[in-house]
């Protein structure tokens, strides 16, 4: 095998999506993917590529420091790409001290086991850790988010990547370790868990229930299809410069309600129902504390130095991503069962 690489949260929506850009691109590559199985993680996912020649998946946390080292010692990894991480912004304000653990301890424990097992060899190895654009805080209504952009985290969530993000900084300018960060902007397509809002909508028009909207629904997001987002992180990972950072985007920002409204006429017509049908189930409700009004990426950087661009538009990424959640409904039902109806319950009890 020419290279061994751990990526970390392989079994959630975007690391599932990198495993198998991997797996597939690189069959000289060992892949080996280190999930721990959360609420997020789903092996589920990976059916096409579990039984490949070049895929190992270790069950295992990255909160625990010595595990993390043992298997560093053991399999001796040429690369990590780091997406374990608790994801969701509103679980972040229930439970803030469960995203520092994992965001933040766990990875020091990972930085801690690459810098040991790499002492004195770092030729050839590399540290990516994915991050996200929130680390930046909110815009207003003009301006984009550059690489230089001050940090300025807002939630539990962006705080606890924001720390991440220092500490990985702070190993490449002690310790020499080669490390690139990317911060990307929101994702959306196949295997999207349904906590977050476009998946969430798609869940709730096919059951005929409401769809929140929080505050007034003018909250802008930047979304980027999620093969995209592992295309770039293959780019990144090979031909990023150790110690600089890079914003993915795809200059595709939406305000909320247009987004949903979008994603309702999609719906009509794809289940063929009157137009305005799912329109109706819209449902404004009581605001996330702390809600960041706007993100928006600059993408400046990996486009010219990289020669990134996306390649699907936002119409086609959308339309993809629905006829995938239409054609794996059984996927749908299995997450929505069990203990995402408690975590539904009780974050919209009160909305
Ligand atoms: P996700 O919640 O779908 O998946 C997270 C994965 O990490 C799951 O498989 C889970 O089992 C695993 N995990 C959680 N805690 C762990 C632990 N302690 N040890 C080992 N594994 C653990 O998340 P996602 O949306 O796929 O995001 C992946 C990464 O990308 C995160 O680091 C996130 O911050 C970043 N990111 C996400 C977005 C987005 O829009 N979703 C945008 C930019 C960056
Ligand atoms: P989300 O998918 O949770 O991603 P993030 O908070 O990381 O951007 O939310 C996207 C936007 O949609 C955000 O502005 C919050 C909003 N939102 C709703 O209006 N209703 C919902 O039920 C959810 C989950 C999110």
């Amino acid at each position: 095998m020419k290279k061994t690489i751990v990526i970390t949260g392989g079994a959630g929506f975007i690391g599932s999506h990198v495993v198998r850009e991997f797996v597939n691109k690189y069959p000289d590559y060992h892949i080996i993917n280190l999930d721990a199985l959360t609420y997020a993680g789903n092996l589920e996912n990976l059916k096409d590529v579990k039984d490949a020649p070049n895929y190992t998946f270790i069950k295992a946390d990255i909160t625990h420091a010595a595990h993390m080292l043992d298997i560093f010692r053991e399999y001796q990894p040429d690369g990590v790409i780091h997406l374990a991480a608790e994801s969701h912004v509103d679980r972040s304000i229930t439970s803030p001290t469960d995203f520092v653990m994992t965001n933040v301890v766990g990875t020091v424990n990972l930085l801690n086991a690459a810098r040991e097992t790499w002492q004195g060899q770092l030729e050839g190895k590399r540290f990516h850790h994915v991050s996200t654009d929130e680390v930046y805080g909110t815009l207003g209504a003009t301006g984009l988010f550059t690489e230089d952009t001050p940090y300025d985290p807002h939630s539990p969530y962006s705080a606890s990547k924001a720390s991440s993000d220092h500490f990985i900084r702070a190993y490449h300018d002690t310790y020499g370790l080669p490390v690139v960060i990317t911060n990307c902007s929101n994702n959306y397509g196949p295997n999207h868990f349904p906590e977050k809002l476009i998946p969430l909508c798609i869940l709730n028009i096919l059951h005929g229930k409401p769809l929140p909207i929080y505050g007034d629904g003018k909250y802008t997001r930047d979304w980027l299809y999620v093969v995209d987002h592992a295309r770039a992180i293959d780019l990144v990972f090979h031909e990023g410069e150790n110690g600089e950072s890079y914003n993915i985007g795809g200059f595709n920002e939406w305000q909320n309600i247009d987004l949903v409204r979008e994603l309702c006429r999609q719906m009509d017509e794809k289940l063929g129902q009157a137009p305005g049908t799912a329109a109706q189930l819209i449902t404004y409700v009581k605001d996330r504390p702390g809600h960041d009004l706007r993100y928006a990426i600059d993408a400046t950087k990996i486009n010219t130095e990289l020669g990134y661009e996306p390649s699907v538009t936002f119409e086609e990424g959308l339309s993809h991503t629905i006829d995938w959640f239409l054609e794996n409904r059984e996927w749908l039902e299995r997450v929505n069962s069990g203990a995402y109806q408690d975590y539904y319950h009780e974050q919209y009890k009160d909305k």
